[in-house]
């Protein structure tokens, strides 16, 4: 699979991933902003921590006598030590019947009594007891009969702090977004760098290629896009047989340079018209060796060096130069061997004209098992059926002005997927 569809995929699923988390997370916010907790404590005048939210106590700053009662100045103080704000809070406070309310700070105070309870609410700017804050009123209560302040009730309720909750999921989230983005921008770049390496890397090799094959070409005139036909039909065999596309671009490659050995070979043996002498044809045959020594540099691309010299060994072991046998001989210099006598069977040569396709069938599937390996073969065979090797000699013909484009480029590679 090609790793920018990899890498795609990859990000994709961090994508998912992120949403359901940020799903999670609004599900949790929305679901606890809906409930608030009733938060309830009794006061005393000692003061004391009351509960893991409430810290109160009340005092009394001042008595004096009014309207025939006692008047009590009394001073609250209620600290929230819980982690959220406290709201919609009151406070009761037990008091005879006859009660009365005289002055209030910070808060409001019903002036009728609830029936023995007076009620202590907010002031408009002191609703919420926050987190960590502490809130301080009082009030003077004129009564006839005694007054204890340590019946005191405070009711509330807590309430998550919205606000920051939501801002610090945001946060959360974006940081875990800001951290996937810059890790998927530097492997993108990564990846880039790396590309453009390969596409590099592939461009020498093309200009190698090139180069040798001019070379053969040169010394071979009715051979002119042999190599070129040859390495598309090997590398269209290893496709489909289900090779690794590395494996069917290697393939290329050694199907191109399967006949460097030719270079080494005289011209006029070459081109001779007329029937070979034994030593003409064990010179012709020594281009395999000769391919074989002068591609030994080029380790780096596998199957290159053994294809030149074995694509002329047979699968009965009565080719040469070693007398291979079967699965002896390397898979590459088989498909090769393969391609390279189709190659030589529909073309024009200097001894003989090309055959049709009916007796290049006929006489390639008379070659199975004893000069083709037959599960090769019959990849050949589908090939000439189906058409594909017209296509590949359309792609190779020459031009109307007698160049021939025989050279390869990037996009004639099979597997060559780097954009
Ligand atoms: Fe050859």
């Amino acid at each position: 699979m090609r790793i920018s569809k990899l890498l795609n995929t990859f990000f994709m699923y961090c994508s998912v991933l992120i949403i359901l988390i940020t799903a999670y997370y609004a599900e949790k916010v929305a679901s606890e902003n809906r409930v608030d907790s009733l938060v309830e404590a009794d006061i005393s005048l000692t003061g004391a921590r009351l509960s893991d939210e409430l810290y109160g106590s009340v005092r009394k700053t001042g008595e004096w006598r009014k309207n025939g009662g006692t008047s009590n100045q009394l001073e609250f103080t209620i600290k929230n030590l819980g982690k959220s704000g406290i709201t919609n809070w009151k406070l009761l406070l037990k008091v005879p019947e006859d009660a009365t309310v005289d002055s209030q700070w910070n808060v409001e105070v019903s002036n009728e009594s609830l029936g023995d309870y007076l009620m202590f609410t907010p002031g408009q700017f002191n609703s919420t007891i926050e987190s960590g804050d502490t809130m301080e009123f009082g009030a003077v209560i004129n009564s006839k009969k005694e007054l204890d302040p340590n019946n005191l009730h405070i009711i509330g309720y807590m309430v998550l702090s919205r606000n920051s909750f939501i801002k610090n999921s945001i946060i959360f989230m974006m940081i875990i977004w800001l951290v996937v983005f810059v890790g998927y921008l530097v492997t993108k770049f990564n990846l880039k760098n790396y590309q453009e390496r390969q596409k590099n890397d592939v461009r020498i090799i093309l200009q190698s290629m090139n180069t040798f094959i001019s070379f053969i070409d040169a010394k071979d005139p009715y051979t002119r896009g042999h190599s070129r036909r040859v390495a598309m039909y090997a590398a269209e065999i290893a496709k489909r047989m289900g090779l690794p596309e590395s494996e069917v671009q290697n393939i290329y490659y050694a199907g191109l340079l399967h006949d460097a050995g030719k270079i080494s070979v005289p011209d006029a043996v070459l081109n001779k018209p007329g029937k070979l002498t034994d030593e003409e044809r064990k010179t012709i045959q020594s281009h395999t060796v000769a391919g074989g020594k002068m591609l030994k540099q080029l380790s780096s691309i596998k199957g290159i060096r053994e294809t030149a010299l074995y694509h002329h060994e047979r699968y009965d072991g009565t080719g040469y130069p070693e007398g291979l046998q079967g699965e002896n001989i390397p898979l590459y210099a088989r498909i090769v061997g393969v391609a390279d006598s189709y190659d030589a069977m529909s073309s024009n040569r200097v001894y003989r004209r090309h055959l049709n396709k009916d007796e290049i069938i006929e006489e390639i599937q008379q070659g199975a098992g004893t000069q083709f390996d037959p599960d090769i073969l019959k990849y050949m065979v589908d090939m000439i059926n189906d058409g594909y090797v017209n296509v590949v000699k359309m792609e190779t013909a020459e031009n109307e002005d007698g160049t021939n484009d025989i050279h390869i480029h990037e996009e004639d590679l099979p597997g060559f997927y780097l954009s």
